[in-house]
């Protein structure tokens, strides 16, 4: 298959001038494409997703329906950020589904790495899928495709590049971003007015917890994780980290170990906190994180998740380790 060039007569966007020229470019599009008629949009909440959401809503309202998925495998505040930005502030026809229990549920006792991501995507794309069947009139389909999904058409997007529905929901593309690279988005993005936070927020893969979450995902070591990653996200931004490294994190083993918490015998999980840099994500190097600040981290960890008695800072490169560890 034949793959689409970006114009070589497009400017790389980097200023907020340029985003401006963009957008609005980009609505006229938008507007010419879609008339009158309904888009729909998977809306994750990651950069790509957000921005063509910012950006669909500008063009064309609320004949957008943005489907958010809550698959119970978001990290703390996400799903309250996509609400308040897109529900509230952008006042956007917004769908929220909160299908937690759902997930959680077709992911019990599974431990292969490989069957979780598949059932995740599957699940995904079945959940998105009965939503857009309850929706009428619906001709359009959003995606937030970027330049390099195409050019390295070999990695598959997130699961949550609904790429999978049934031929019968059968929609045209609209795709604005298909042509800018990952920078691109974020001055673009910005110029829509979204939060830095979800703008500039670090990678985040499709199946989410899920991969953190070592083993068969069970609910308090799922919490684990989600709190532990909250206090690493809150440190490091305090601590002048955030958007600084590339990738930062916390895994839950399926393996306890004893411990010892005011005076008493404790036999616990430990949370491992991986923190790397990288430029394409195919080699990383690990960030040389002060030594005060692990210590700080670990006293809060231990102290603030239940169930944990033990925090492990994880040295190793891309190769030998991949950055996730499932
Ligand atoms: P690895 O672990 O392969 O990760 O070194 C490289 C980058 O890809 C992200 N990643 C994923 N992203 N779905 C995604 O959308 C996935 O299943 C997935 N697995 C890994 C990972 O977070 C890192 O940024």
């Amino acid at each position: 298959m034949e793959v689409e060039k970006r114009p070589e007569s497009m400017e790389r966007i980097t200023t907020a001038a340029l985003a401006e020229a963009f957008i609005a470019e980009q609505v006229e599009a938008v507007r010419k494409q879609v008339g009158d008629k309904k888009v729909l949009l998977a809306l994750s909440g990651g950069v790509d997703s957000s921005v063509v959401a910012a950006l669909l809503i500008k063009a064309v309202g609320k004949q957008l329906v943005c489907v958010h998925v809550n698959h119970g495998l978001l990290r703390k505040g996400e799903p309250e950020q996509v609400v308040e930005v897109f529900g509230k502030q952008m006042d956007a026809n917004l769908v929220y589904v909160d299908a937690s229990e759902r997930f959680l549920g077709k992911l019990e006792g599974v431990s292969d790495p490989e069957k979780k991501r598949k059932i995740i995507g599957a699940e995904f794309i079945r959940v998105f899928e009965e939503e857009a069947r309850k929706l009428s009139g619906i001709k359009f389909l959003a995606q937030g495709t970027i330049y390099p999904d195409i050019i390295e058409s070999d990695k598959v997007k997130a699961h949550h590049n609904v790429g999978g529905l049934p031929e019968d929901l059968d929609f045209e593309l609209v795709e604005p971003l298909k042509f800018l690279y990952k920078d691109e988005v974020r001055v673009v993005g910005t110029a829509l007015g979204l939060p830095a936070s979800m703008v500039y927020r670090q990678p985040f893969p499709g199946p989410g917890l899920g991969v953190r979450c070592l083993g068969a995902i069970t609910r308090d070591r799922l919490e684990a994780v989600r709190e532990s990653d909250a206090i690493l996200r809150e440190e490091f931004a305090k601590n002048g980290l955030e958007g600084k490294v590339w990738q930062y994190f916390t895994v839950v083993p399926d393996f306890r170990s004893v411990g010892v918490k005011n005076g008493t015998r404790t036999f616990e999980y430990p949370v491992i906190i991986r923190a790397v840099n990288t430029t394409d994500a195919m080699t990383a190097t690990i960030e040389e994180v002060p030594y005060a600040l692990l210590n700080h981290i670990t006293d809060r960890i231990t102290k603030e998740v239940k169930g944990v008695n033990r925090v492990l800072y994880d040295l190793t490169p891309k190769p030998c380790g991949t950055i996730e560890w499932e």
